[in-house]
């Protein structure tokens, strides 16, 4: 059996968040395990599809309303990331830089899928399952089965996961003559209030939805965007898997991005080496403890409450603690930011962009990652910083509930139940007294270090759910 994996996004190819990073592990460990895992994802712009050798291995056209597209099917030769990588180019359409907020994003998702299926058509291919993460590739379950040209595909098995239920990709039904034909009778199933809802379509045609915490699913019954009734109707098709770490990549000890690899036996001193690299640069203070928020800019994050969360914390703690931002995003938000920056401030810096290797760097040296999300499907930050010994002080929402357990439940990270700056803050100081329990902090360090995020669990469970619908 082979499973593809449908997605716009995948590390190292073109990442944005978490997404990139679960296509780019998940099919690596499901290999692993035997399983045959491909991605297909666009082409784009980027490093890696320059520096890779690629190979055409099929061309096509088709029409999109009356516009002819014509298309690539590349495959990497060397299967470098584990697995077999497909991208797909359109001239025009799908050959840029950007994953997301072109103007014509939806016509490119609808393209990039009909792209696929003219190409699995063409060649013949009928995978075992296909796996479709988000609403960007929404469709694909709708047109397998009901799209006059493509329903040769209607009896293949189609998994869907729900990284961030926010996001649906609403259309206008305007933009229905964009799709390949289908059977028009079946158009309620691509409807939701109104609008073409790439989400709804595919929780209403996949065979079975997955959510990556379990947490997240019960979040989802109650909210989700407007979805929440049809998360609901179609629990029975439903089950929350974690995802896992890449190992591989996130490794404090072999992570070649690092200023001091470490192990959890010297994770205070390596931790100590890296913040004071981070120092020379960066207008922190190496003395005290670090704390670090690494992330989108976005409401969803709860990046709205960082201004205000500083400004308590320096008042409260000035001179106790050095802060580091590290996000874009949200202009009104950034601004917020900067302007504390500008004002000068102490122990507190900020990196606006994205920046990958920065990202390492902070886990590595910090001594806690604040993650104050409204919304956490799951959430990877939390548990690269565990494997890098950083306390996570996390709200215990969606994933973070089910990854993060309090010290005081007998756990080993910091949780608050409300969205409130005095509550953020005040375990922020929670975090703060236990670090100076030097002991008792390290020997959390250790432990935190130590749990067992590995994909091979999750992938393994992706794979059973594959064979019970099968
Ligand atoms: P989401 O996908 O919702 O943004 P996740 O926690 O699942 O959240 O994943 C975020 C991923 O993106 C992590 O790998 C994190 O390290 C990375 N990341 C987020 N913002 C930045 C940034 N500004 N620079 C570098 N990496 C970032
Ligand atoms: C989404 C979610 C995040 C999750 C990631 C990977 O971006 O917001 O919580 O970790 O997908 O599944």
């Amino acid at each position: 059996m082979k499973v593809f994996h449908l997605s716009v996004e995948c590390y190292p190819v073109a990442k944005v968040g978490g997404l990139a990073d679960v296509v780019g592990a998940l099919p690596k460990y499901q290999t692993k395990l035997g399983l045959e895992a491909a991605v297909v994802m666009p082409w784009y712009d980027r490093p890696f599809v320059r520096d890779h050798a690629f190979s055409i291995v099929h061309e096509g056209a088709f029409y999109q309303g009356t516009e002819l597209l014509n298309y690539a099917v590349y495959k990497e030769d060397d299967n470098t990331l584990g697995f077999e990588l497909y991208l797909i180019k359109i001239p025009g359409k799908l050959d840029r830089q950007e994953v997301y907020c072109y103007p014509d994003e939806g016509e490119q998702f609808i393209a990039f899928q009909h792209a696929v299926l003219h190409w699995f058509k063409e060649k013949g291919i009928v995978p075992g399952i296909v796996h479709c993460h988000d609403h960007h590739v929404g469709l694909m379950p709708f047109l397998m089965k009901y799209s006059t040209e493509y329903n040769f595909l209607a009896e293949v098995k189609t998994v869907a996961t729900v990284h961030n239920g926010q996001y649906q990709g609403w259309t206008h039904w305007s933009k229905a003559i964009l799709l390949p034909p289908f059977d028009s009778w079946k158009w309620g199933l691509l409807d939701w209030d109104g609008l073409i809802n790439p989400l709804a379509a595919l929780i209403k045609c996949c065979d079975a939805y997955t959510t990556v915490s379990e947490g997240y699913l019960e979040e989802l019954y109650v909210e989700a965007n407007g979805l929440q009734q049809l998360f609901y109707a179609e629990r029975k098709k439903s089950v929350g898997i974690v995802n896992g770490i890449d190992w591989e990549i996130w490794d404090p000890e072999t992570d070649y991005t690092l200023i001091e690899n470490y192990g959890d036996a010297q994770a205070f001193a390596g931790k100590l080496k890296n913040k004071q690299a981070l120092a020379q640069q960066y207008k922190i203070n190496p003395a005290l403890p670090l704390l670090v928020f690494i992330g989108r800019f976005a409401t969803e994050k709860g990046a709205d409450l960082l201004p205000d969360i500083i400004l308590r914390l320096t008042e409260k703690y000035y001179g106790r603690l050095s802060i580091f931002i590290l996000g874009a995003g949200d202009p009104t938000i950034q601004s917020r930011v900067k302007s504390l920056v500008d004002n000068g401030t102490e122990n507190f810096d900020v990196f606006f962009g994205y920046d990958e290797n920065l990202a390492h760097w902070l886990y590595a040296s910090a001594d806690f990652l604040l993650m104050p999300s409204r919304v956490e499907p799951c959430g990877l930050n939390q548990l690269y910083a565990m494997k890098y010994g950083t306390l996570p002080i996390v709200h215990q929402v969606g994933g973070l509930k089910d990854t993060v357990i309090d010290l005081e439940k007998d756990g080993y990270g910091v949780g608050f139940d409300s969205l409130t700056i005095p509550a953020i803050t005040d375990a922020i100081a929670r975090a703060n007294a236990f670090y100076k329990s030097k002991k008792m902090f390290k020997e959390n360090q250790r432990k935190i270090m130590n749990l067992d995020f590995s994909w091979d669990k999750s992938a393994a469970k992706y794979i059973s759910l594959y064979n019970q619908i099968i």
